[in-house]
């Protein structure tokens, strides 16, 4: 048996009470999020997605309105030097829609991507650095957050010790 330590990738969990405790994890995660990295977002209609978004995009700044990308399916924000793409797969008939739509070419080195509804694009998506997991809780919602990658890892660890 070879002798090296293992570092299992982290996972968080909490409950938000409420939409600005759901706000509020957003603009927590916003301050360890960075170009490059994906995250899927998963969780019934209205449980949630949406609102995280927002927080996040607060977190970084952005003032302006943030709408769900429902019908046109993706938002793009510029947030200073940042561009974050708020993709909403809900509607895809087929996931082949993810690679006919040229999203693929939205998700690089060069940008941060959210994507609501994953389920409906894998197994085209390119493969995220963190899961978060949303679900209706008594009067809140539950959150679990899942790091897939080392880069996902510092970003689920910050909200451990936050
Ligand atoms: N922690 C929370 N507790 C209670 N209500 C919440 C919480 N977080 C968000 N909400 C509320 O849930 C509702 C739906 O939220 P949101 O639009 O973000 O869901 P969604 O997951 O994006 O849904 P969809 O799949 O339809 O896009 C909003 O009215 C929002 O205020
Ligand atoms: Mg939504």
């Amino acid at each position: 048996m070879p002798h090296h330590t293992l570092h299992p990738l982290p996972h968080f969990e909490c409950h938000l009470d409420d939409e600005a405790a759901t706000l509020l994890l957003g603009t927590a995660l916003s301050q360890s999020l960075v170009t490059g990295m994906i995250i899927y977002l998963y969780g019934d209609l209205g449980a949630g997605k949406t609102t995280l978004v927002r927080g996040i995009l607060r977190g970084l700044g952005y003032t302006s309105t943030v709408k769900s990308p429902t019908y046109h399916l993706v938002e793009a924000y510029s947030v200073f030097n940042l561009n974050l793409y708020h993709f909403d797969l809900y509607r895809f008939k087929n996931a082949l829609e993810w690679e006919e739509s040229g999203f693929s070419d939205y998700c690089g080195t060069e940008s941060l991507c959210l994507i609501e509804w994953p389920e409906k694009g894998l197994p085209l998506l390119p493969p995220a650095d963190v899961h978060i997991h949303l679900n209706e809780q008594d009067d809140g919602r539950s959150m679990r957050a899942v790091a897939l990658t080392p880069l996902g890892a510092r970003c689920v660890n910050k909200l451990i010790i936050c």
